[in-house]
């Protein structure tokens, strides 16, 4: 029986799930993206060689695998057919194994300028800090039913008549209400159109491709973007992306429905980051903070901005677990707590309905020893299994795997959904 396993991370994103599809696709056949665009940065290290993919699926690197993007996620042509040349160049062969929905939302230049000019005009300190690749406006044209679709592409005429009425309304709006420049039709026209001939072959209809591979017996791997607390609607509204980043887009976004899901594995970090504004009630602003920014070398893979950086937040995370209704977990960067004199867990909230709520802290003692590249349980200090033993019983959720370090091999599996 093939097997349908997702990935999902469990806060704002960031939390390491590159290398967890990279490691699990080793036993996969296809690996899909469902939702949101290249504002994902999946960071693989193999062999000690990094690749950071926005918009590929991150099973790319596995020459068996099938990459698939759903109808869910918003595409720039331009972007995908960047990263296609910079893998093709490191001898990876992409073109015959990934398929595009015909369904995906184009990104166009001016869903990009309209993305800028938004955030530079915001005032009140109300800047979502977005990563400014035109990701919402598109999905706004998707919902509001004016969006151009890649099968748009290969009827000439109609794109552009579509396109022309388009830009007219947002050229309207970047010149009358941001007091910024218009985008050029033409050349958005010709650009668009020039992808239209190397894009055709990858486009697929992925409900059937899916179906196909399921009732084949596949192992198929979703592979989630952002995180869950980056939801549209379950997130930290309105400090978040615009898509649904939890379990249940996967339905809406590849057209795979949610009975054929067997198992969710949450991503988290065993600290917690973010990048962008918006509240972060286990947030740190001293030498903790410091210190877990420059060891997790956390700084973002897609903008390069610094990511905040505070304690693991347990009360939040069994909200995301019934959310997303998590099978097990992922504990990943362990390493970089193994200096702290002690680490805490947030378990509750003194004061819930705050916007940003104050943690209720339980401190632990640290383990001031390396677990860097540990690849089993026996390998951990007492402290450290002890840490990770209070976050399963408070969660109430198994930890399948445990990451040490940035390689495939630097993990702790205890329970691979795939066996
Ligand atoms: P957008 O997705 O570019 O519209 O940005 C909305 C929010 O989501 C911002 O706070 C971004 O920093 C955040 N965001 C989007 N993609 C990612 C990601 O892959 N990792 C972490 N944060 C992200």
């Amino acid at each position: 029986m093939g097997k349908n396993v997702v990935i999902i991370g469990t806060h704002w994103g960031d939390e390491g799930k590159g290398k967890m599809v990279d490691l699990l696709t080793e036993k996969a056949d296809a690996v899909v993206r469902f939702q949101g665009g290249h504002n994902a940065g999946h960071t693989l290290v193999v062999a000690g060689k990094k690749t950071v993919l926005h918009l590929i699926p991150s099973g790319i690197l596995h020459e068996q695998v099938t990459c698939i993007i759903g109808n869910g996620v918003v595409v720039s042509l331009s972007d995908l057919f960047k990263e296609i040349d910079e893998l093709e160049a490191t001898g990876v062969n992409i073109r015959d194994r990934l398929l595009v929905s015909q369904g995906c939302p184009l990104i166009l230049p001016h869903h990009i300028a309209l993305d800028k000019a938004r955030e530079k005009k915001v005032r009140n300190n109300q800047k979502i800090g977005t990563t400014g690749r035109g990701i919402g406006p598109a999905y706004e044209d998707k919902v509001a039913r004016r969006g151009l679709r890649i099968a748009d592409l290969f009827d000439e005429q109609k794109f552009k008549t579509h396109l022309e009425e388009i830009m007219d309304y947002h050229n309207f709006v970047l010149e009358k209400f941001f007091n910024t420049k218009k985008i050029d039709f033409n050349e958005t026209l010709a650009a668009s159109l020039g992808y239209a001939d190397q894009v055709k072959p990858m486009v697929t209809d992925v409900v059937s491709e899916l179906t196909r591979l399921r009732k084949s017996e596949a192992n198929i791997l979703f592979e989630g973007a952002q995180g869950s607390l980056l939801d549209i609607d379950h997130g930290t509204y309105p400090y978040v992306t615009s898509s649904n980043t939890t379990a249940g887009a996967i339905a809406s976004g590849c057209g795979v429905g949610p009975m054929y899901l067997d198992y969710i594995l949450g991503i988290t970090k065993a600290y917690t980051t973010r990048v962008g504004s918006g509240p972060f009630p286990t947030e740190l602003f001293d030498s903790t903070a410091s210190h877990l920014s420059k060891k997790g070398d956390e700084f973002g893979a897609t903008t390069g901005r610094p990511r905040r950086c505070g304690w693991f937040d347990v009360h939040t995370l069994k909200r995301v677990i019934s959310i997303n209704s998590i099978s097990g977990l992922c504990i990943t960067k362990l390493d970089v707590l193994d200096e702290l004199d002690t680490v805490s867990l947030c378990v509750n909230y003194e004061d819930k309905d705050a916007d940003c709520p104050t943690p209720i802290y339980e401190e632990l003692p640290g383990w001031q020893e390396s677990t860097s590249g540990a690849k089993s349980l026996k390998e951990l200090p007492k402290n450290a299994r002890a840490y990770l033993e209070r976050i399963e019983s408070a969660c109430e959720v198994n930890i399948d795997f445990i990451s040490t370090g940035p390689e495939r091999l630097d993990t702790i599996v205890l329970n691979n959904p795939y066996d």
